[in-house]
């Protein structure tokens, strides 16, 4: 992912309101002022009108997370988050030099639109300066590692530095399922890789198994010279890190269990995965697509949310069938996981969207209250695939845990 040029700025007086805080309006306008730092600094400020075009914000989400006051330095950080032929996104995160402290994220998209207003494709200039395009919603960009193990070529993205945080997605989905934890999380060594069958990796036609999967992890870990790392698993990465936890008890630090359970699948669901391999086999990836999309995600993001919808579509069409019939015999065959959760001694946050409807709330709350002095929290808004349906919130409570363990 490219990251423009980091901004210090600091909070002037007239910015602030009459409590003395950094008012809500001005952060706009602050993180406006370091997108055009940031250019001077590079290809200039004049880049947008020298190519013809002008950027246009279509849409502004921001968090306001600790206030900020006059004299307080400002340290802004750029990251383009998405590319398409003619949008882009840019997310700002600002913290405070003085303590380090998260004060505000914010997440721009932009329209590159003509002299009399119209939607016009990227220049090259400006593309360059973008980096890669992002289709399908794949993160792209950051360190990618190619990492060797059991028969697959793993794609582990790494970024950042400090404590490092192992993300482990679900099923079937790919890492780019936490682009935006990638990009929030900045205080942090991120480690995300796609999974054997997933993604950029490489799937082999046979040998998927939890055990297979964690052992995998720990791979990953190894060539990002990572000893122990909080890992944070969603569904299907929440049953790899129960095996992994059971395996390989000290490669984990602290546990974020996100939108999944410890049960077993039943007979019903067991049958259920074969029925789905055999469709994966017969009609495709996009018929699993078509398939599960209904119910990953919350009501509210199927209506509001078309692009969400169509990340996770493009994301679940775009995996092997090898890859998805691999995963759907390990998930049928995962051991129960209920008798561990009593014995995990790691700090754990046990997190999941509000409307999930394959691990629902209750369900998750029942686990949490077995592991000792484990948090629970739920996503407003979200179904199964919070990270990506409700990004900032989901990040937040991720940035809670983590700051507390820091
Ligand atoms: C996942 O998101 O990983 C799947 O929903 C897991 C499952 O089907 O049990």
């Amino acid at each position: 992912m490219t990251a423009f040029p980091t901004v210090d700025c600091t909070v002037y007086p007239y910015e602030c309101d009459a409590f003395g805080h950094l008012n809500e309006a001005a952060f706009l306008a602050l993180f406006e002022r370091a997108r055009w730092e940031s250019l001077a600094r590079g290809p200039g400020m004049d880049v947008f009108r020298r190519s013809g075009v002008w950027p246009a914000v279509r849409k502004a989400i921001i968090e306001y997370r600790a206030g900020a006051y006059p004299g307080d330095v400002l340290r802004v950080e750029t990251l383009v988050t998405h590319r398409g032929t003619t949008s882009f996104t840019l997310k700002h995160v600002a913290t405070r030099v003085g303590d380090g402290v998260l004060i505000s994220e914010a997440e721009l998209v932009f329209v590159c639109i003509d002299s009399i207003g119209r939607a016009t494709p990227i220049p090259q200039e400006i593309a360059r300066l973008l980096g890669p395009r992002t289709g399908g919603g794949r993160t792209g960009g950051g360190d990618v590692l190619r990492v060797e193990t059991g028969g697959a070529v793993l794609a582990v993205e790494v970024r950042g530095e400090g404590l490092p945080v192992l993300f482990v997605h679900g099923f079937p989905f790919d890492r780019s399922m936490w682009k935006h934890q990638l990009a929030a999380l900045a205080r942090y060594q991120r480690i995300a890789p796609d999974l054997r069958g997933a993604g950029a990796s490489t799937a082999p036609v046979d040998g998927y198994s939890m055990s297979r999967y964690a052992d995998d992890l720990v791979a990953v870990l190894d060539a990002a010279g990572v000893d122990r790392a909080v890992v944070c698993g969603l569904s299907m990465g929440g049953y790899v890190t129960f095996e992994l936890l059971r395996r390989h008890p000290d490669r984990v630090h602290a546990l974020i269990l996100c939108d999944t359970k410890a049960e077993a699948d039943s007979p019903q669901a067991r049958h259920g995965r074969d029925e789905l391999a055999a469709l994966a086999e017969r009609a495709g990836a996009t018929a699993v697509a078509e398939r599960l999309l209904p119910q990953l995600l919350a009501p509210a993001t199927h209506t509001a949310q078309p692009e969400v919808v169509q990340q996770v579509k493009a994301m679940i069409a775009g995996t092997s069938v090898a890859g998805l019939v691999g995963a759907l015999h390990a998930l049928r065959d995962r051991p129960d996981s209920t008798a561990l959760l009593p014995q995990i001694r790691v700090p754990t946050l046990v997190l999941g969207g509000a409307d999930d409807q394959i691990a629902p709330p209750a369900v998750m709350q029942a686990m949490a209250a077995v592991i000792p002095g484990s948090q629970f929290a739920t996503v407003p808004s979200a179904g199964h695939l919070a990270p990506l349906e409700q990004p900032l919130a989901t990040s937040r409570r991720l940035a809670d845990f983590l700051g507390a363990l820091a």
